[in-house]
């Protein structure tokens, strides 16, 4: 993955204020950017190489079948009512997470999010969705709602992380949460990410790629 994209790489609308090299919580950086339809292979890659139980969890069940049209999907969007984030081991540019979101309702976007397990307990999950509800809230959606495995316990702190409060409705075995999005909390949390640079206890220092 290249980072920042290749500019022949760049689609129309790509969002460059979401680039940004993190420093996590034990010291690793991590780069991150708005996916480009160029990831494509890297996240087929991804997905190929994934352990069953991240799958199950991010796909609730068996992971998808990668068809070119599924690639194409996931991963041209108009970072707007779709809208993805891809992080990186700064140093390698080896893909490690990915956020997204998508609009099913008006204002309303499902969220979803996966971290390579060797990246896991560092907050790289909580700073992709940061990031994420910065951007949906600056495109007019003010909740989120995701889907998960009920005892998917990552994911319900996710889901309570900057204060934001959610409502929780779990039926067979499957969660479901809706959190409105905080203005407040969101600009805060990505605030502390842009200053916490230096603070090797904090959840991350950012660098803009460019
Ligand atoms: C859920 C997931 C994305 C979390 O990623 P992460 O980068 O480890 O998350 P963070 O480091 O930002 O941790 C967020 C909070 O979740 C909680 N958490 C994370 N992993 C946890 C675990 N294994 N057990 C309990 N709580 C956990 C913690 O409260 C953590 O905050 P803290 O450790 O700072 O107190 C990751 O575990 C994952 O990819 N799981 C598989 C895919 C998936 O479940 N996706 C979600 C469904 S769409």
């Amino acid at each position: 993955m290249t980072l920042p994209p290749h500019p022949a790489d760049v689609p129309p609308g790509y969002p460059l204020a979401y680039e940004r090299e993190l420093r996590l919580s034990d010291g690793r950086r991590a780069a991150i950017r708005p996916i480009v339809p160029s990831d494509a292979p890297a996240l087929a890659a991804a997905i190929r190489s994934a352990d069953a139980e991240t799958l199950r969890r991010r796909f609730l069940g068996g992971p998808p079948r990668l068809t070119p049209e599924l690639l194409t999907r996931l991963t041209t969007l108009d970072y707007n009512l779709r809208f993805a984030l891809v992080a990186a081991e700064a140093a390698s540019g080896k893909g490690i997470g990915i956020a997204r979101y998508e609009q099913v309702a008006d204002g309303v976007a499902e969220v979803a999010v996966a971290v390579d397990p060797a990246w896991r307990r560092v907050g790289l999950a909580t700073a992709l969705v940061e990031l994420l509800a910065q951007a949906a809230l600056e495109r007019r959606i003010h909740t989120f709602s995701a889907s998960y495995i009920a005892e998917n316990r990552p994911v319900a702190a996710l889901l309570s992380l900057a204060d934001l409060t959610g409502a929780c409705a779990v039926g067979q075995g499957l969660a479901e949460s809706e959190v409105e999005l905080d203005r407040g909390s969101v600009i805060a949390a990505v605030r502390a990410l842009d200053t916490d640079q230096d603070t090797p206890a904090g959840s991350g220092g950012v660098r803009h790629l460019r």
